[in-house]
């Protein structure tokens, strides 16, 4: 059997923010082969003999917008047959587990990272994009919310953390996730769910799903709709 590899491309004018993906989880995960993740700085693609890679909006507005030729350029040097382009916005449709699940099926994913007040839309005109969403609220720039997605969907990567872990989390059955506890068996006078010390494996099953709903209902109620 091949290992499965996820490939990402991330076009960025500030590389240097993504440090955090070679610590942890994700940074075994691309040690190990599991991740490919390379970073591309979009300046290095302006034909301005500037460098410059933003310019103010025709008919004003606020702010500077980036220009369309050096996203062009990054994106045609990463492109491949069947890749997916993905362009973090507050105006996608916003991310969950099962959208999350589904990317980490893709071989290549290619992050386009806005900054400023946003892109040229030509972008949007010249390649098939994914716009995707965090969140109702607006960030400085997509490079925060590129790793938000990143590290979300990595998880589902085959091998990349355990597969029970998948399995037993907040969402993957529609559901909160149960509380847990760990060493000691008491502290400040708190002890542990009696049931999850008995080593009946039914009762702490039964347990974790009566505690699942009372959870779900009580903080997202929403679900249960
Ligand atoms: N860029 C700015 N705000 C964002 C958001 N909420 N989600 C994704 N990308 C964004």
């Amino acid at each position: 059997m091949t290992e499965r590899k996820l490939k990402i491309d991330i076009l960025t004018l500030f590389p240097e923010v993504f440090a955090p993906l070679q610590t942890s989880i994700l940074g075994r995960a691309t040690n190990s082969g599991k991740l490919e993740i390379n970073l591309i700085n979009i300046r290095d693609f302006s034909k301005d003999k500037h460098k410059k890679c933003d310019d103010e909006p025709f008919g004003g507005g606020a702010g500077m917008l980036m220009t369309v030729q050096p996203l062009y350029d990054a994106i045609m040097s990463v492109k491949t047959e069947g890749c997916k382009i993905i362009f973090p916005s507050p105006i996608g449709a916003t991310l969950n587990a099962k959208r999350a699940a589904e990317l980490s099926k893709n071989e290549h994913l290619i992050f386009v990272c806005g900054h400023y007040e946003g892109v040229d839309e030509r972008l949007f005109e010249l390649f098939d994009i994914e716009q995707i969403s965090i969140g109702d609220y607006v960030l400085t720039g997509g490079e925060l919310p590129t790793m938000v997605i990143i590290d979300c969907v990595a998880r589902f990567v085959d091998g990349v953390i355990s597969a029970d872990s998948l399995t037993n989390e907040s969402f993957s059955n529609g559901l909160l996730e149960y509380p847990q506890y760990t060493r000691p068996q008491e502290f400040m006078g708190l002890k542990v769910p009696d049931v999850l010390v008995s080593g009946n494996h039914q009762q702490i099953e039964k347990w974790r799903e009566v505690q699942s709903l009372e959870r779900t209902k009580k903080l997202r109620s929403d679900l249960l709709d």
